[in-house]
């Protein structure tokens, strides 16, 4: 057996199971045309297994490549004046009725160039690099109209390729409704239906659409129209759902055939059962809650009930979520949603794949997935979870290529 790339005596994190780590101790795993092609005991690694170049894990372990389901990681400006003011007692929503939160944004955003924006944006890509993230799905909408929506995506794609990172984009044009549609927002949601649905699908930037289903965004009957337009372009659909209120939406996303019902605090039953029927991911997003001191939880005992899967992911964005560690979500979606340790490990691997239709490519350890791959000094899985701010991990891969390299 002949590969690219064969590690020696690494613990392997799987991630195969329903539950746990699947972890295989004294492990090798091996590599070819960025594909993992073999893995198993080191003790029964073939006997003539040969590679270009090998790696001794010396007892670390490997997992599979992170991926951070859920961002806005592509913005301009900063918002840390609203951080003060929520301190001070307004809430996201009275900041956002005042002309701050997601309009701030679209303001410094549509004002920036695309080389501003790229700058702007690709530390935030190198802090999740640094943490062993491999894919990251990165959102547009803040934007608004179709030039700085499509600056966005491509300022993503080029993200993805300058660094090697697996960038999915998606098109969240319904964001929130653009000052020149005040009062309008019928008209907006047509214009996303008729004009930028159809040019985000020919400029080929996006796979998924995504929308922002509350009362000061879009109601239940815009998203379904915008939505029912997407995956008739052929599309992936998703929503920001039931955040700040009980509005249905998750369940409303399940009956559509959604890919995931993301933030999900105020899921209700019903919609916990839609999700369920549909294979519905849910995807948690505990640095969005940490930040508005949200109180209500997300349902996780009906989401293990019904079986479905949980994700997690950054929400990085610069109002709610001011984060570029995906290490600490898994940390905070243990401590605050009360996940066990390898459920969230799971939740930015096997089910963070899941949430973006990729789980036949990523997400887990096993033959004939893409080899992204990380590797991190620490004594057990659950340390991942159990440390607070601590970066264990030493080296990356994707596809086979190194990605991060220590230090870097
Ligand atoms: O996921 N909820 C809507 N969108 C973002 C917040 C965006 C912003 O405040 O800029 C979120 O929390
Ligand atoms: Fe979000």
């Amino acid at each position: 057996m002949t590969s690219k790339l064969l590690f020696r005596h690494t613990n392997l994190v799987t991630m195969t199971e329903a539950t746990g780590f699947g972890e295989i101790m004294d492990g090798a795993l091996a590599v070819r045309d960025g594909k993992i092609c073999w893995l198993g005991r080191d003790s029964e690694l073939p006997k003539d297994a040969k590679a270009d170049h090998e790696i001794d894990g010396g007892g670390a372990w490997l997992t599979p490549g992170l991926v951070d389901c859920h961002t806005h990681l592509v913005w301009a400006g900063n918002r840390a004046d609203e951080f003060e003011r929520r301190l001070n007692g307004e809430s996201y929503q009275s900041i956002a009725a005042t002309g701050g939160g997601i309009r701030s944004t679209v303001r410094t955003t549509r004002a920036a160039s695309h080389e501003d924006l790229f700058a702007h944006s690709a530390p935030r890509l190198k802090d999740l690099i640094r943490e062993g993230v491999t894919t990251v799905e990165i959102k547009s909408g803040y934007g608004l109209d179709l030039d700085t929506e499509l600056k966005m995506l491509s300022v993503a794609k080029r993200l993805g390729e300058t660094h090697n990172v697996r960038v999915e984009g998606t098109y969240l044009g319904a964001h929130a409704v653009p000052w020149e549609f005040e009062g309008r927002s019928d008209d907006y949601v047509r214009m996303i239906r008729h004009d930028h649905l159809p040019q985000v699908r020919a400029s080929g930037l996006a796979t998924s659409v995504d929308a922002f289903c509350e009362s000061i965004a879009f109601n239940s009957s815009q998203v379904r129209k915008i939505l029912s337009d997407a995956k008739r372009l052929g599309f992936n659909v998703k929503l920001h759902a039931d955040q700040l209120s009980d509005s249905g939406s998750a369940g409303l996303i399940a009956e559509m055939g959604g890919l995931s019902a993301d933030h999900v605090e105020y899921a209700s039953e019903a919609s916990v059962r839609a999700m369920s029927s549909a294979s519905t991911v849910a995807v948690l997003l505990p640095g969005a809650y940490y930040s508005l001191h949200e109180s209500h939880k997300p349902p996780v005992e009906s989401f293990r009930r019904g079986k479905v899967s949980m994700a997690v992911a950054t929400d990085c964005n610069p109002g709610t979520s001011p984060c570029s560690s995906l290490l600490l979500m898994v940390n905070m979606a243990c401590v605050l949603f009360g996940l066990t340790p390898s459920e969230a490990l799971a939740g930015t691997t096997r089910c963070a794949a899941q949430a973006l239709g990729l789980a036949d490519r990523i997400g887990r350890l096993e033959v004939g997935l893409e080899a992204d791959l990380a590797l991190f000094d620490i004594d057990h899985p659950r340390d991942i979870a159990a440390n607070i701010g601590a970066n264990r991990c030493v080296a990356s891969w994707r596809a086979g290529s190194q990605l991060h390299s220590g230090g870097t």
